[in-house]
């Protein structure tokens, strides 16, 4: 068979393991031709390509990032993007595409799938919100990576008597902040599946100073908002894309914070570092698992589909079934993080 790959919208650690994985069920074990698309539906759209054999992916299986690149062009965005992207795969002579990517990526998926492309899609994303699969690869990454930064901030919080509120990635869900939270020991977690009381929040952090402790880590996702009526909150904006940009909730949880409780208080803005650098030992067999069900998947026929941890087995999803809604975190995986701040 030949059987096109890509890794589309924002890189994770896991992606090149799973390419890597893709490589090598396909062509040692079933004989395939694997081609790769660079950056994203970019690549597909503008037939832009390399052959992947075992020497192309040989030593990156802990390299983070892609090595094909990534990019948030999608092929629903341009007019005859989905004409185009079938007239390139039927020039290539491909009968399976694997897109590697998060909600966006699988939603153009879907909709390729749809339109009769033969796709079976892997989920990525280190916000761990694609619904239909427990985890996601790239996830325990950046909460080893965010509860790191939160350990080292603590000394120096505690050094300065501050108040630090950590933004952490999260969009639209608060996975990353609650995990990295409640391994480093928070005292707080904001989250956007709860906007939060401005009054509540500045409490809970007085409330420690009351008792004598001599400073405060509060994590924040970054897409999180106040409660209406709470605080005066800027918007950020548009980004060049017309999608919404980042507020800084956490500049403006400083400044709030600070006038609130007459104590210092200082952003970190913890960012892309979450997304970059080589993935935990975890990540990289979840991704690898993946890669070795996605080739399955193509070779019996299962198109339409998305690899999924279930429980400690890898299943098949309807692509359709995955994009439907967002997984959210539960109120109660709240309680319970909150009961240990
Ligand atoms: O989707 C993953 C993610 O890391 C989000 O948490 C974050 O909001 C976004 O990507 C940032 O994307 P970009 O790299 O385009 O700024």
């Amino acid at each position: 068979m030949r059987i096109g790959v890509l890794t589309s919208g924002g890189d994770c650690p896991g992606l090149n393991a799973v390419i890597r994985s893709v490589v090598h069920r396909a062509v040692v074990d079933h004989r395939d031709e694997v081609i790769g698309f660079h950056d994203g539906w970019k690549g597909l759209l503008e037939c832009d390509y390399r052959k992947l054999d075992l020497d192309a992916v040989s030593g990156i299986l802990a390299r983070g990032g892609t090595i094909l690149g990534s990019s948030r062009v999608r092929p629903e965005q341009l007019r005859d993007g989905v004409e185009r992207a079938k007239g390139h795969v039927a020039d290539l002579g491909l009968e399976a595409i694997i897109p590697i990517g998060g909600e966006g990526t699988l939603k153009a998926a879907r909709l390729l799938s749809d339109s009769g492309l033969p796709i079976v899609g892997v989920p990525k994303t280190i916000d761990n919100d694609i619904s239909s699969t427990d985890v996601t690869f790239g996830f325990d990454t950046a909460v080893m990576v965010a509860t790191e930064a939160l350990d080292r901030l603590k000394t120096t919080a505690e050094s300065h008597q501050r108040v630090l509120i950590v933004e952490v990635m999260g969009r639209h869900t608060g996975w990353i902040a609650l995990h990295s939270g409640m391994a480093a020991g928070a005292h707080a977690i904001v989250v956007p599946e709860r906007p939060f009381d401005i009054g509540e929040l500045a409490q809970r952090v007085g409330e420690r100073f009351e008792a004598g402790k001599k400073f405060a880590i509060v994590v924040v996702s970054e897409g999180a908002k106040p409660r209406a009526g709470s605080m005066e909150f800027a918007s950020g904006g548009k980004d060049i894309y017309g999608h919404e940009r980042f507020a800084g909730v956490a500049n403006q949880l400083a400044v709030e914070l600070e006038e609130r409780l007459g104590k210092e208080a200082r952003p970190v803005i913890l960012g892309h570092v979450q997304r970059g650098g080589t993935p935990t030992a975890y990540d990289r067999v979840l991704a690898t698992r993946f890669g070795w069900h996605a080739v399955e998947a193509v070779h019996n026929g299962d198109f339409g589909m998305m690899t999924a941890l279930r429980g400690t087995d890898i299943q098949l999803v309807p692509l359709a079934e995955a994009v439907d809604h967002l997984k959210t975190v539960p109120a109660e995986r709240y309680t319970e993080a909150e009961c240990v701040l």
